[in-house]
């Protein structure tokens, strides 16, 4: 049974049973670790489709029942998680053809995806083409030239939207920020290439422009930002009626809203966030003088970050006196990058039993042939924390399997889903032959 739940405990779907143990969306951790093996992925399919269902009653009670969720599958992405998200009545945001392949494999319906990417290549182009995907969200004026052949070629006519920099600086870490003028992505209003590339775009038998997408950052608490965004988005739509008579049809603003890793960071509304925005929104079409577009948004992170946790053994503990502490497990930056790219926050807690009050802080490093093999510093560690113990870090559903590698020829863990008080195993683990699968 389960019965306490402490300052630590930074999610909903994680509690401590009478004997002291960690349980995740209601099962006890050590036996899932027993059952198969560490490192361990695990996700709370009940969680992943409450934060979905969250989304689109909000946006549909915001912006009415046509606006749309497209969930960001670069996040996570693997066939079970696009079932999940079909079920759930979402659409999705793909960036490869390994996604739209994924998802083709899950049975998506792919006329309701958007495909991105500042640099699509014609075989790209081709394959997306072939699969039936939506919408290709258009990056710049070189792509707008090369889907109009391919599409020519296919005798289609390619529904697009165009990918807008609004020049919004979302004040988050600068490796996800993506909305400035100076970014890799999208075309700027700033510099009128926004303009001259819808009203190419305009000009090209075989594309079907809808309308206009923007995306200007990720880890977002602040909801300013997107009121900022909507205002130059909703702007920017004016103008181009104006100068073009061009009519939004489909407006996205992109995902990007933050989930609390520690105690610290706030728990962000998501219904209260998209409700703010949706009536600004709405005051600023009416301002403008113009329709409000079916509005989308592309969240990743808020769909799946805290319906993920890792399960890690540890393995050394050593203590170098005078200096620091480390406690190795068998994970690390292999199977998370995120504090060697961005120095993000982890809360890592023990399996059995709490930290108490004769707690040493620890570096939790990981079994790389590298220093930067840091999945956090300073963390409260029980003073007896030996070989064997099982240690969780929080919050790891999104940006973790999808940005796993195999530096070292480490092999990948595997991903196993919890509903209904089961598991079952949506990823196998990788293995060694895995790993030298394509070595000739
Ligand atoms: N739409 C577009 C066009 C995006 O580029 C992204 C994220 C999203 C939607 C979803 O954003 P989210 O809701 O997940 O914040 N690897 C980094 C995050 C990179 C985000 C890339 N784009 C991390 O681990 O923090």
């Amino acid at each position: 049974m389960i019965v306490t739940q402490n300052a630590e405990m930074i999610c909903e779907n994680l509690k401590r049973n009478e004997s002291g143990e960690l349980c995740f969306a209601g099962l006890a951790l050590s036996p899932l670790a027993k059952k198969y093996g560490t490192p361990l992925y695990l996700y709370d399919e009940e969680r992943i489709r409450h934060n979905c269902r969250t989304y689109l009653n909000a946006v549909r009670e915001g912006f009415g029942e046509s606006a749309r969720v497209m969930y960001a599958s670069k996040a996570a992405s693997f066939k079970r998680l696009y079932e999940i998200v079909k079920e759930e009545g979402l659409g999705v945001d793909v960036v490869s053809c390994g996604e739209i392949y994924t998802a083709s494999l899950a049975g998506f319906p792919l006329e309701n995806s958007y495909f991105h990417s500042n640099n699509k290549t014609d075989s790209d182009i081709e394959f997306a083409i072939s699969k039936g995907v939506g919408y290709f969200v258009v990056d710049n004026a070189e792509e707008l030239f090369a889907i109009e052949e391919i599409a020519e070629k296919q005798g289609i006519k390619q529904k697009i939207m165009i990918r807008i920099t609004p020049g919004i600086d979302p004040h988050t870490y600068a490796a996800v920020a993506t909305g400035r003028v100076d970014s890799k992505f999208g075309s700027a209003i700033e510099t009128g290439q926004a303009e001259s590339i819808t009203a190419l775009a305009l000009t090209f038998p075989h594309l079907e422009l809808c309308g206009f997408h923007c995306h200007v950052g990720s880890q977002i608490f602040d909801a300013e930002v997107y009121l900022a965004t909507s205002r130059v988005m909703l702007s920017f739509a004016a103008d181009m009626e104006r100068k073009l008579g061009f009519i939004t049809r489909d407006l996205d603003i992109g995902g990007g809203l933050g989930v609390r890793y520690i105690k610290e960071q706030p728990v962000l509304d998501i219904k209260e966030t998209i409700l703010t925005v949706a009536k600004e929104m709405k005051a600023i079409a009416t301002e403008l003088g113009i329709s409000l577009p079916r509005i989308s948004l592309e969240p990743g992170r808020s769909i799946v970050a805290d319906a993920g946790l890792t399960l890690y053994t540890v393995g050394t503990v050593k203590r170098i006196p005078g200096y620091k502490s480390y406690v190795s497990v068998d994970g690390g930056m292999t199977d998370n990058p995120r504090f060697a790219l961005y120095g993000s926050p982890y809360t890592i807690l023990p399996v059995l039993g709490e930290v108490g009050e004769d707690s040493e802080p620890c570096s939790v490093v990981g079994r790389c042939c590298e220093s930067g093999d840091i999945l956090q510093e300073n963390v409260p560690m029980k003073a007896d924390v030996k070989r064997g113990d099982l240690l969780a870090c929080l919050t790891t559903g999104a940006y973790h399997y999808s940005m796993a590698s195999n530096y070292n020829r480490i092999p990948r863990p595997p991903v196993v889903m919890l509903g209904d008080g089961e598991s079952y195993l949506a990823v196998k683990r990788e293995t060694i032959e895995d790993i030298v699968r394509l070595d000739v």
